[in-house]
Order: C-alpha cells, then structure tokens, then sequence
C-alpha cells in the first residue's frame, strides 16, 4: 500500500477549523488507502520557546484530538516525533544538502523571522523545513496531506529527496503534496483574507473552545457588501469562507447551499452555520475528554505507535548512513 506521513505542531490548547478542514480530514479518509504515519512534532513546537509543562500538556491533547477525530491507532502509527530520533538524525544529513540561501527563501521562516529580531530567531526556526522534509522522507511516504500553506515546505522535499537521489542513488520515494482543492486554505472570520491560525485568535474556532462561543464567533463574522449569498472570493472572501465551511462539515455543495439561501440574508447564513459547527464540535469534545480521562493509556498508544514508526524510519536512516559513508556501527 503507497504511504502517508504527515503531522501538526502541538502549540495551541486546540486544533482549529482551518486544521480540521485543511488537513485532518483527509488524515482521516486516507486511513483506507494508505499506510499512514501520523505525528504530533513536537521537535518542531521548540523552534520557538515554549513551557515545558505546557507543551507536554498540549502533546496529549493533541493526540486525543487526533483520536477523537477518527485517527485509528491500530490502522496507522500515531506517534510522538521526538520518540523517534530517526527524525532528528535525518534532519542533519539533509540539513547538509540543502542550500542556506534555499532555506532562506522559505516565507513561513520570513514572516515568522521578520517579526523579531535576529537573536531572537532560533537556528531551529531556519532548519524547521528541513526537519519536516525529513519527517516526510524517513518514512518514504507518497503522499503528504497538507493544507496550502505548507506547499513550499513540500516542494523543498521533493528537491531534497531528488538531490540525495541523484547524488548517491535512488533512495527516496519523492512525495507529492495532497492539499484538498476547496479547504485548502481556510480564513479567518474576523479577517476573511487571511488564513485562520492560532497566532492571530480573534476570527479562529477552535475545536476544544466552547461551542457557543464558536457559533457567537460565526454569528459575529465579518461578511461582505451586499446581501446575495453567492460563493465569489473575489468580491465576498467572508460568504464565500463561510459557504466553504458549511459546505465542508455538511456534504452539501456550494450550489445547493447558494439555492437554499435564495433571497435569504447573511443573518440566516451564519445562524445556521453556527448550529453546524455546535454539532460537530460537541460530541467531538465528548471522546477528547474521555481519551484524557486515562492519560496513561493515552501514553501507550502513542508508544505502541513510535514503535511501529521506528520498524521503517530505522531501515531508512541505516541506508542513508550507509550510502553517505558512514562506518556501520554494527
Ligand atoms: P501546523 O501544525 O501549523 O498545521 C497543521 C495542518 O493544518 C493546516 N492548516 C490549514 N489548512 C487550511 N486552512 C488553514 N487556515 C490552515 N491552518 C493550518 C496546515 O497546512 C497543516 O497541514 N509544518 C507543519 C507541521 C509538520 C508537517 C510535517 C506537516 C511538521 N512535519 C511533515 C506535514 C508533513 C505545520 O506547521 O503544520
């Protein structure tokens, strides 16, 4: 069966529904065609401080999120990134073949650097891609479910990966970014041209957050000029956002969502929605608080999980030692 990897930081309290939507969903289906392997990357988290006590926190959470979300543990490795330190060790070989002024050209290090000042930069921040591109290639994964934002990351994968191949013979799979044609990019609801993230929370509903509060968020979205329900980014990014996520938790295509609000007014629009994000949300928070109502069992999946992460990233990372020179250290 072809292979997924894919993985989320563990930096909120919550995943968001632009997460949800961009990416976690396809994590979901993809259980039935794919081998996949799911992390919560913690190594990445650090690139940026963080408390201790709260990241281990929020890395439980986290996975009982990814559980509660329909992530099956005994279909696909759900894991800890740092419990598998094949990660890391790739990451250095690669970090060695890829370019500094390649690096440096990734604009989620550029936005996120050029807030601050360069001291105040992680080295870990400059080399996260090249992470992450190990992450993907350790498990020689085919296919890798992303929302848009992350395209550069995975086109910088596929050079890599295309680079050690050339260099010292075939020895990656090169993965092709799978990024959903209508959630791609999910925006916020107070700033409808920007994507939802949890760095700016005003127009961002979290899926742990309580539910009225979410359907207040929708009901308090920034809409558009006019009153036509009509799905056009252009000219009405917060409908069109809007119809996007109704769209996506009901099933019903924007079309027929345009037809049934027909001479209706935004009001109605975002009631509405609000309703259908309360029902997805709260039997979801239902399963993620009894997943950590038993925090050890948790820990066990996520172990059981690193090891079957480790039967293939070991066999990967012992290649590569080997084709880049390295003495066996058998
Ligand atoms: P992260 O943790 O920021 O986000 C997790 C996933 O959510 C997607 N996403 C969105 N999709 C649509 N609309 C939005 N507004 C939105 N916001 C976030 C992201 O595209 C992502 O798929 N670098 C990655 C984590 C990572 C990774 C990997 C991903 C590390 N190693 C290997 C894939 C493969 C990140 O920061 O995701």
């Amino acid at each position: 069966r072809p292979r997924v990897l894919s993985g989320i930081q563990p930096t909120a309290d919550s995943f968001h529904l632009g997460n949800y939507l961009g990416a976690l969903r396809e994590w979901v289906t993809m259980q039935d065609t794919y081998e996949c392997f799911y992390s919560v990357v913690d190594l990445h988290a650090i690139t940026v401080e963080q408390d201790p006590e709260l990241l281990r926190q929020r890395t439980r959470v986290s996975a009982a999120q990814l559980l509660a979300l329909g992530i099956d543990p005994d279909r696909s490795a759900l894991f800890v990134q740092s419990h598998v330190p094949e990660h890391a060790q790739l990451s250095w070989v690669l970090e060695c073949m890829a370019g500094f002024g390649e690096a440096g050209r990734m604009t989620q290090f550029k936005d996120k650097s050029s807030r601050q000042e360069a001291d105040h930069v992680s080295v870990g921040l400059f080399t996260y891609p090249v992470l992450q591109a190990a992450d993907i290639l350790v498990y020689q994964a085919d296919a890798v479910p992303v929302g848009e934002d992350q395209r550069q990351h995975l086109e910088l994968t596929r050079n890599l990966a295309q680079r050690f191949n050339s260099r010292f013979g075939k020895t990656f799979t090169v993965p092709a970014a799978h990024i959903p044609k209508d959630t791609a990019k999910i925006y916020d609801l107070q700033d409808p041209t920007s994507k939802m993230s949890k760095s700016v929370p005003s127009g961002v509903i979290e899926l742990m957050e309580d539910p009225k509060r979410s359907a207040k968020k929708i009901r308090s979205a920034v809409t558009d000029t006019g009153r036509e329900i009509r799905y056009d980014v252009e000219n009405k990014p917060g409908v069109s956002n809007l119809l996007a996520i109704y769209s996506a938790l009901t099933g019903q295509s924007i079309a027929e969502l345009e037809t049934a609000y027909e001479g209706r007014g935004y009001g109605d629009l975002k009631k509405e929605l609000g309703e259908v994000v309360v029902e997805f949300v709260t039997p979801l928070q239902e399963k993620v608080n009894a997943y950590l109502g038993d925090p050890a069992e948790l820990d066990k999946v996520l172990h059981r999980g690193g090891e079957k992460a480790r039967e293939v990233s070991s066999q990967t990372l012992r290649t590569v030692f080997d084709r880049v020179g390295f003495l066996s250290p058998l």
